[in-house]
């Protein structure tokens, strides 16, 4: 992967940042996508912290819920970043509650993030990889949009989206040297699953045939092997990661 370009949504997140230093370790150059309400400071910071650790990254905000957006990211990306060969469209977010109280706002805000960003940039990155033949894109959906979760019909109808997103992309473009893959990670140890109520994660740790929680790196790890130049007769597939759940 030495010199390839790879633009990580959602970069700065548990998963998404070691998504990224995952990538850096093999020789990619990485760019991690925030959007943080607009908090260029706090992503400034994240990209020293970064830095401290060795691990350059370049950093770009984006609201993936814009497709306008979405294109500017691309388009702004200098030159020495601009031909992008790995694509992970990892960003999301949660809004959990019950359907019978849920709002069309908490149904739009993840829906929009989750499955129409997926589509928004990867709609912007799409073009040239097939001008060059080559691509890796890589979807993180979860365990919930394949089993469902209580409390969840927003985030787990956005992550099963992106399984049939993936499954028609790759077939797309199977002859075009791109191969769409889809990670479905299940219960992994970040702020997004620990802001889950103590008591209700206590019954979902009871679920895990593994008896904890993943890493974000034990995610990273299965981005890496999908990312590689050798994985190219992986595609259309999904890699479940969730410690036995499902
Ligand atoms: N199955 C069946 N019934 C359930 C249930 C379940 N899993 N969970 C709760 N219930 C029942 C409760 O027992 C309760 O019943 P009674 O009224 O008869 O006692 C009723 O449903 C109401 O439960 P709550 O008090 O929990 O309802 P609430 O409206 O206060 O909270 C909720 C709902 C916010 C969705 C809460 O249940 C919750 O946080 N659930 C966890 C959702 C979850 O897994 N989120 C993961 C976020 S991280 C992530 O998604 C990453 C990833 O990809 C894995």
């Amino acid at each position: 992967m030495r010199n390839q370009v790879a633009l990580v949504t959602g970069g700065m997140g548990g998963i998404g940042t070691a998504i990224c230093r995952s990538l850096v370790d093999q020789g990619a150059k990485v760019v991690a996508t925030y959007n943080r309400g607009g908090d260029h400071v706090s992503a400034q910071k994240w990209q020293r912290q970064q830095q401290e650790d060795g691990y350059h990254i370049d950093i770009a905000f984006v609201d993936v819920t814009d497709y306008n957006s979405c294109s500017r990211l691309v388009k702004g990306l200098p030159v020495d970043l601009n031909k992008i060969d790995i694509l992970v469209n990892n960003a999301g977010v949660v809004h959990d509650m019950q359907c019978y109280k849920m709002g069309a706002d908490a149904w739009d805000k993840v829906v929009n993030t989750n499955l129409n960003g997926t589509f928004y940039v990867t709609r912007h990155v799409i073009n040239g990889m097939i001008d060059r033949q080559y691509g890796r894109i890589i979807n993180i959906s979860s365990v919930n949009g394949q089993k469902g979760q209580f409390g969840q019909v927003n985030y787990s109808a956005s992550k099963a989206g992106i399984h049939g997103f993936t499954k028609a992309l790759a077939l797309e473009v199977a002859s075009k040297g791109i191969t769409v893959n889809t990670i479905s990670p299940g219960y992994v140890a970040t702020e997004m699953v620990m802001s889950v109520a103590e008591p209700v994660r206590e019954k979902i740790l009871a679920q895990i045939p593994v008896k904890r929680f993943g890493q974000p790196e034990e995610i990273a790890r299965a981005v890496v092997f999908l990312a590689a130049p050798e994985s190219s007769f992986i595609t259309g597939s999904n890699l479940n990661i969730n410690g036995g759940q499902y």
